[in-house]
Formats: C-alpha cells, sequence, structure tokens
C-alpha cells in the first residue's frame, strides 16, 4: 500500500473501471480479510470456498483493521488485503494511516465500508485504497472486485469457458456445442473456441468438415512443452473467430485423462481466447468432474425421457451443491418429438428440475443428418430452421448476458449509473 495524500498524484477516480470487470478465476495470489460484522465475515467466508477463488490462499477473520496492524507488525502482508470497517471518515483515515506503516507498498488494499460516501471514496483512493464495497457484500461482489485489480494492472484477461454434457450418450450435446458455438461466432462477433474433450470418438472435426493434423491430445500430452505459443498452433482456425480443437479420434492410444493436464489447456486457451466451449463426453470420472465443476456456463442437453430425466435430476443436485455462487446450469431439450416416442412435456421437465428451459429443438432427422453428413452446421444447412433460431437464441441467453451481479454496490457502480441517468435525461 502506498500513502499518497496528494489527490492530484492519482488523478481523477477511474469512473469506468469499476462495472466493466466481472468475476472470473482468481490468480495464485494471496489474501487476507479482516472483518468487524458476521454478515461480511460470512459472505467472505463462501468468498474463500467459491471456484474461482480455489488457486488462491485467502483466509478470513475477524478484528478488522486493529487486527490487520497487529499481524503485519509481525508478519509479510499478502498481495491482497480485505479490511471491514465500521467506522466511517477521519477515524478510517487515520487507521489506514497506521496501516501503511506496517504494509508493503505492493499489497493492495480493499475496503468494506458501511457508509455510502462519496468523500470518504476518493479519499481512501488518494491514500492508495484500490477498491471501496459498500456493506453488504455479496461473495462474488468480493471476487469481482478483487478480479478487477489484476485486470486493472494489465492482466490477461480470462476468457469464460462453457461446458455442455449430455444427460445420456447421443442426446445431441455436441451438436448443440457446435451449432451453438458457431452461433456465436458468427452471429454474435465472439471469438470461440470449442474444444472436442471426447478425444478416442469426438466429432468436432467431422462437424466442422476439418481435417487439423493435431489438436487437443497433442496439447494435452505436450508435458514440458505446454505453452501459449504451442496452444496458439495447435489451435485450427476454421474461421476468423472460431477456433477449434479437434479430437484425435483415433484409438492408437488410450486416453486415460487427469484434470491436471487438461486443466492447463484449458486455462492457456482461456487466455488466448475470450469463450472456449468444452464439448464434454459422456463419462464419470475424475477430470470429467473437476472440469465441469470449474466450468464458468453449464448447458445440460437431454432427451425428454425418463432415464434423462433422471440423470439431469443427479447433475443439477450435484452442480447447486457445488456451485453454490453460480448461475444455474441451462437445459436444452433436444430430439423433442420423435415419431410415435411417449416423451414427458418439455415444460414438465424442466420443471422437475427446476430449470428454465433454455432451448427446445424438435427432432428433425433429415436436416440434423444432412448437416452431418456435409460437414455443416445446421444454419448453414437451412438457416430458417427453427433449430438455427434456437441455437442463436442460446447464444445470446449465455453470451449476451453477465453472469453473477457484477460489483453492483461499489460506488464506482452507483457512480456511473447516476451519469448515466443525468445524461438520459439530457
Ligand atoms: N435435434 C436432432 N434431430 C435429429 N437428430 C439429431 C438431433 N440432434 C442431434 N442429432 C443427431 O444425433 C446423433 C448424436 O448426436 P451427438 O451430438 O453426437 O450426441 P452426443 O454428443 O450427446 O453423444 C448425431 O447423429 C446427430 O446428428
Ligand atoms: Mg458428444
Amino acid at each position: 500500500m502506498t500513502l499518497a495524500h496528494d489527490y492530484e498524484e492519482h488523478g481523477e477516480p477511474r469512473l469506468d473501471a469499476g462495472s466493466q470487470q466481472s468475476a472470473t478465476l482468481l490468480p495464485r495470489i494471496s489474501i487476507q480479510a479482516f472483518c468487524e460484522t458476521r454478515d461480511v465475515m460470512e459472505a467472505l467466508e463462501e468468498a474463500r470456498a467459491d471456484r474461482r477463488a480455489s488457486r488462491t490462499q485467502m483466509s478470513v477473520q475477524m478484528g478488522g483493521v486493529a487486527a490487520a496492524i497487529d499481524l503485519y507488525r509481525e508478519s509479510p502482508t499478502p498481495d491482497i488485503v480485505v479490511l471491514e470497517s465500521m467506522a466511517g471518515g477521519q477515524r478510517l483515515l487515520d487507521d489506514l494511516e497506521r496501516l501503511a506503516d506496517v504494509c508493503d507498498a505492493e499489497t493492495q488494499v480493499i475496503i468494506i465500508g458501511h457508509a455510502n460516501d462519496v468523500m470518504l471514496y476518493r479519499q481512501l483512493l488518494a491514500r492508495g485504497v484500490s477498491e471501496y464495497l459498500v456493506a453488504p457484500v455479496g461473495p462474488v461482489d468480493a471476487i469481482a472486485a478483487m478480479c478487477r485489480l489484476y485486470a486493472q494492472e494489465g492482466e490477461q484477461h480470462t476468457g469464460r469457458s462453457i461446458a455442455v454434457i449430455g444427460a445420456k450418450g447421443g442426446v445431441g450435446a455436441s451438436t448443440v456445442a457446435h451449432n451453438f458455438g458457431w452461433a456465436m461466432s458468427q452471429d454474435m462477433l465472439k471469438n470461440v473456441a470449442i474444444a472436442d474433450l471426447d478425444l478416442p470418438f469426438g466429432t468436432a472435426g467431422l462437424d466442422f468438415n476439418q481435417d487439423p493434423s493435431q489438436g487437443i491430445a497433442d496439447a494435452i500430452f505436450a508435458g514440458d512443452r505446454l505453452d501459449e505459443s504451442l496452444i496458439d498452433k495447435l489451435l485450427w482456425k476454421c474461421t476468423d473467430r472460431l477456433s477449434l480443437f479437434a479430437a484425435p479420434a483415433t484409438l492408437d492410444r488410450d486416453y486415460d485423462l487427469e484434470f491436471e493436464a487438461v486443466e492447463p489447456v484449458i486455462d492457456l486457451v482461456r487466455s488466448l481466447v475470450p469463450h472456449i466451449i468444452l464439448d464434454m463426453p459422456h463419462q464419470w470420472n475424475a477430470w470429467m468432474r473437476q472440469t465441469l465443476m470449474a466450468a464458468d456456463d453449464i448447458i445440460i442437453v437431454a432427451a425428454p425421457d425418463l432415464g434423462n430425466l433422471r440423470n439431469a435430476k443427479n447433475l443439477v443436485d450435484l452442480l447447486t451443491t457445488h456451485r453454490r455462487n453460480d448461475r444455474q446450469p441451462f437445459l436444452v431439450l433436444n430430439q423433442v418429438g420423435v415419431p410415435k416416442r411417449p416423451e414427458i412435456a418439455p415444460r414438465e421437465f424442466a420443471d422437475a428440475l427446476n430449470l428454465e428451459l433454455a432451448a427446445e429443438i424438435a427432432f428433425e432427422p433429415q436436416l440434423f443428418g444432412t448437416a452431418a453428413n456435409n460437414g455443416q452446421m445446421i444454419s448453414e444447412a437451412q438457416t430458417s430452421a427453427k433449430a438455427a433460431e434456437a441455437f442463436r437464441d442460446l447464444a445470446r441467453a449465455i453470451a449476451g448476458q453477465s453472469e453473477a451481479p457484477r460489483g453492483a454496490n461499489t460506488l464506482i457502480a452507483q457512480l456511473m449509473s447516476r451519469l448515466k441517468m443525468m445524461k438520459d435525461k439530457k
């Protein structure tokens, strides 16, 4: 923490900085939080347990600024210190001054205060505080604030991962992953990478009519050679905005994957491409579970029968238990309306899972079969097809709206919305 009494040195508060950056995976940093109220302590405990903080070393304790000062007299300061303070005004400023004496210059300080006071906020910024949040603060707000510190420092942006998994094999999970990825890149102009994690049998190459000589297996098994430039070389440019990480789809070796081998590959792709779609095989083992748990968003694809419903229910239960601060998985019902097949009505299926129905796609063997055989996407085979529209809607629903709250209670966010209101009035 640096003391900078001269406000000019810091310039105007960066009004644009607050609300832009969302909560993504935090880097390997150390964080220590000192709270004064139970509510803030509980929220920060929850942030600590959140998947986005899984790489950090984070501790949360009571005692506020005083406890922090006591500790840092003896021990080194972490990358981020989070301090809750009930005191406002001069007392808080005095406390911070004492903290600055014992705090490393590189340590970033986030204050959680109880006063919504712009003057105080400015004075805090001038004293080198990185961020001021107004209580109540949710776990994701706290993580988002920490993410912003790193984004502001020009750290690499982390792309979002979206895992697509079928409730059963053959329900069209890969078809949905590819078509939805295509829609995101073609219609929403997003940069997208599709990673085919079904190493022995994946069809991403076939579906896009591409035959890359190398792909995801070369990255997963690269060992020490794995780095950004290797990933860049291996990612196959399907179009300007869509890259493909195709599966080898050969059986000349076994593919016993470890999460420790898959995770760094996904991470590197995320550092290069803003959206990565993980086409998951229908299996259940350690790397699958961990990969799924670590994804930013999850799409469950199911066909409307009882087996699918049971499996989808188990998935949803597991996900909601372990991902309490994430939005719900997106449910896609596919292959709806197979002639003569008794089916569960899509709405009932969704209700049974307590989920919104993100998309419903009819069983159309002629259209899907032709597209698959020609190595085309549905919208290429027939732009006006209802299924093509459904994939576009899904892309909009997932990429168009942000995930959890984006630090809506930071002062900067509030200032921004006030500025916007004033502008709108003019
Ligand atoms: N809505 C649909 N109507 C007809 N056939 C479909 C539909 N969706 C997918 N298919 C076909 O179902 C088969 C299995 O699809 P795939 O995406 O490989 O499933 P999964 O990845 O879940 O195993 C493919 O032949 C695909 O073309
Ligand atoms: Mg598949």
